[in-house]
């Protein structure tokens, strides 16, 4: 369901908002800390992320991000820690914006502001009924090409909002059932990258699962992480272009993704990942996929 439509034309989607170069959301730690658990990581780390190291992490973030993409701000909000992790408020593509239904009410009065903010930029807004769990970004993410969509379920998104979130782009969309409660939600274990390439930890999926994400993706094209590289945040990653923004990982994954033609930006980002999450969870991509991940920008042949 369509909630509002700020158009001006006749056409309707003449005026929805279109980014010529890569657009990203993002919002301040202000408020940010570890103040209940509702995912393996928060646990054992309430109250434990420092304010300013949380905020020096996040500025660091911020500004190698700028350095690649243009980024808008959402004000931060008392009462909402997790805010911060703005890229699970919902899924965004074409001016049009699925808004997140968050599973736990903690996260819920994050819902309100990031539609607002969305709204007030002109997106059309596709609401996700209450009682479909859907949260954005964290579990529905696009092909590099922007054509297909994939969606998890099993933790926090449940199964039948993938179909009524795909709708809104009329996208076909594959689901996939998480199976291991520290990655809880498909941004933890799966990142489609330019080029065609998929990182991601094969464990975190039932067999089913990984038997449909091997039929999409080629095995050179397959970037698989280890358990321990997925357990350092390997997964949660910004990929824009041939850039690769991401967490410190302790291994050679960066020198990987380097000799597959990334250039990659590692951050320590250690204060978010108590909280359970990473680099791509603290940006909210909002222009298109094409935009963003740029048609080809590897200098690989084009493969869709
Ligand atoms: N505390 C947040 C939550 O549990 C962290 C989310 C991080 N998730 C992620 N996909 N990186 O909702």
């Amino acid at each position: 369901m369509i909630t509002t439509a700020p158009v001006s034309s006749a056409s309707g989607f003449a005026s929805l908002p279109h980014f010529n170069r890569p657009t990203y959301l993002m919002c301040p730690p202000e408020w940010y800390d570890v103040n209940y658990v509702i995912n393996p990581w928060m646990a054992g780390n309430l109250h434990q992320p420092s304010r300013d190291t949380a905020f020096m992490q996040w500025k660091n973030l911020y500004q190698e991000l700028q350095q690649i993409a243009d980024v808008r701000l959402l004000h931060a909000r008392e009462g909402a820690p997790d805010m911060v992790f703005v890229a699970h408020a919902a899924l965004v593509q074409h001016g049009v914006a699925a808004i997140s239904s968050f599973t736990h009410p903690q996260r819920q009065t994050e819902e309100q502001h990031v539609r607002q903010w969305l709204e007030d930029a002109g997106f059309l807004l596709w609401a996700t009924p209450r009682e479909t769990s859907f949260e954005g970004e964290g579990d529905a993410l696009f092909d590099a090409n922007g054509e297909h969509l994939w969606a998890a379920h099993g933790v926090r998104t449940c199964k039948i909002s993938h179909r009524h979130v795909s709708n809104a782009w009329h996208a076909p969309v594959t689901s996939l059932h998480l199976m291991d409660p520290r990655f809880f939600h498909l941004d933890l274990c799966f990142a489609p990258l330019n080029g065609g390439y998929l990182l991601y930890f094969p464990a975190a999926f039932d067999a089913a699962s990984r038997v449909k994400i091997e039929a999409a993706y080629a095995a050179d094209k397959r970037i698989v992480v280890s358990e321990l590289e997925a357990t350092q945040f390997g997964c949660n990653v910004i990929n824009s272009g041939q850039n690769i923004l991401m967490g410190k990982v302790e291994s050679d994954l960066a020198k990987r993704l380097t000799e597959r033609g990334f250039d990659v930006t590692e951050l320590e980002l250690s204060e978010f990942q108590r909280g359970g999450g990473s680099a791509k969870a603290l940006a909210l991509r909002l222009s298109d996929m094409n935009v963003t991940h740029g048609a080809n920008t590897l200098g690989l042949a084009a493969e869709v």
